[in-house]
């Protein structure tokens, strides 16, 4: 029928995996279209905490098919341990996940490589969850990656060695060296493992269910400002993590696109370096990160916070296409005096609401003070909203142009406040 697509808007962790979970009975299938185990999506179900990293976060709901599309890069040893951990609380992974053939595979060296790259930039690293994903986009676009349908060849295990090989020349070069084997048999077992669940030609196995009526939620993980080709290169991931990303991702086409989600926190964060305008170096940046729990779900480094950096988002509602705006953590604000905005960017005597090519260190961020609200919100109805923060949102959409539709006011499925 269609395909919605739900995205971050900001630097990765604005609550995606939370909303799509709470999005999903609304659709047949989920699909992630991009990255890898750099990802880290957190539900609480059942008030139990999980952090999904390569699985689409549907995977609750036992109707549904999560779709691991080709644009995804998968690591077997982290995405078994994932499966397991699924299966031990119940879930029949068998019957939910599907994995597309085309899927790039993230070798035991590619961790290796990503950690040796960042060894040689030093001062300059980018901070990556090496993961090994700066490697395994570079093999696919390389033409070199080994592709999850290529397990089930025969010559499997000669590509393997042979790209292992040439790995190994680059880590010479790096002056690089680490043991690995015990690690790379684990991973050939996970392979193994893997083959006892579902493998599909994700582009056809879509347009089927699109034939046949069926309606498709794409999920993007990390956020707009960190996507290859309009983030702050080069402190970004390695894919197209905006809504253009899904057409790749997933082989489907633009016109079936219908809603495009973006997700923001109230306020910013961002892990790992790189330029971030509306940083706060403050005890109000200390007490954002402390009130939102902010440290990665993936490497557990603390994130870096700030105030909401509208031409930031604004620069993203635009690239995406945002039909609808979800503002998440609004109540990590609960005890704020006052809530800053930046709503432009002074770059000496010029003021501009357009994010720059280059974020000039000199760049100041204009704010715009909002009065705090001060208090619990135990209410899911918006008119019933403190009004500080009903007016923090209706700014929000009056600078974006662009409704918000969900707020989100808690951890827990249902610390909701739905607008339409
Ligand atoms: P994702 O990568 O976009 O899925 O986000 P992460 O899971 O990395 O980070 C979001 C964090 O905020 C997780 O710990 C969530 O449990 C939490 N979270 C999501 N929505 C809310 C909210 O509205 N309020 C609060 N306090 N926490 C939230
Ligand atoms: P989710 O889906 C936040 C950041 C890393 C680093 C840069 C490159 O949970 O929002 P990489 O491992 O891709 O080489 O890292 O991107 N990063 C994320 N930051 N959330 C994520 O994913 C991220 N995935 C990667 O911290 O700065
Ligand atoms: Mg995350």
């Amino acid at each position: 029928m269609y395909v919605d697509v739900l995205l971050g808007l900001q630097w990765g962790d604005e609550g995606k995996g939370k909303i799509v979970d709470f999005l999903a009975p609304q659709y047949d299938i989920i699909a992630r279209f991009q990255g890898g185990p750099n990802a880290g999506h957190t539900l609480y179900v059942n008030d139990k905490k999980f952090v999904l990293h390569t699985i689409p976060s549907g995977i609750f709901h036992k109707h549904l098919a999560n779709i691991i599309g080709n644009g995804v890069v998968i690591n077997p040893t982290t995405l078994l341990q994932e499966i397991k951990n699924l299966e031990s609380v119940g879930l029949t992974i068998k019957d939910n996940l599907f994995i597309s053939r085309r899927v790039s595979l993230i070798l035991p060296l590619h961790m290796q490589l990503d950690a040796a790259s960042e060894k040689s930039k030093g001062d300059d690293k980018i901070g990556s969850t090496l993961r090994g994903i700066g490697p395994v986009y570079m093999d696919k676009t390389g033409r070199n990656s080994i592709k999850y349908g290529d397990i089930f060849l025969s010559n499997f295990k000669e590509r393997y060695l042979k790209l292992k090989s040439k790995h190994q020349e680059l880590l010479k070069l790096y002056n690089y060296s680490e043991d690995n084997a015990a690690y790379e048999e684990e991973w050939f077992k996970a392979i193994d493992a893997l083959k006892a669940y579902q493998v599909i030609d994700s582009e056809y196995y879509i347009d089927q269910a699109l034939k046949s009526g069926k309606k498709v939620l794409a999920e993007g993980a990390q956020g707009t400002m960190l996507d290859v080709d309009f983030g702050t290169y080069p402190f970004v991931t390695s894919s197209n993590t905006i809504s253009g990303g899904v057409c790749s991702g997933l082989g489907i086409a633009p016109q079936k696109i219908r809603e495009v989600y973006g997700v923001i926190k109230a306020y910013c964060t961002r892990v790992g370096s790189g330029p971030f305008p509306s940083e706060l170096h403050d005890e109000t940046g200390e007490k954002i990160r402390k009130n939102g729990h902010e440290f990665g779900a993936t490497t557990g480094r603390p994130r870096r916070c700030g105030w909401l950096d509208l031409p930031a988002v604004k620069y993203a509602c635009m690239i995406n296409g945002v039909t609808q705006l979800i503002v998440t953590k609004v109540d990590v604000l609960n005890d704020f005096e006052e809530i800053k905005i930046g709503e432009s960017y002074q770059i000496g005597n010029n003021t501009t609401e357009q994010f720059p090519y280059i974020v000039d260190p000199t760049l100041q961020v204009n704010y715009q003070s909002h009065p705090g609200w001060n208090c619990a919100l135990e209410t899911k109805e918006f008119n019933q909203l403190p009004t500080p923060l009903q007016n923090y949102i209706n700014t929000i959409s009056e600078k974006t142009g662009v409704e918000v539709s969900i707020i989100s006011t808690g951890v827990g499925r249902d610390d909701l406040v739905l607008r339409s």
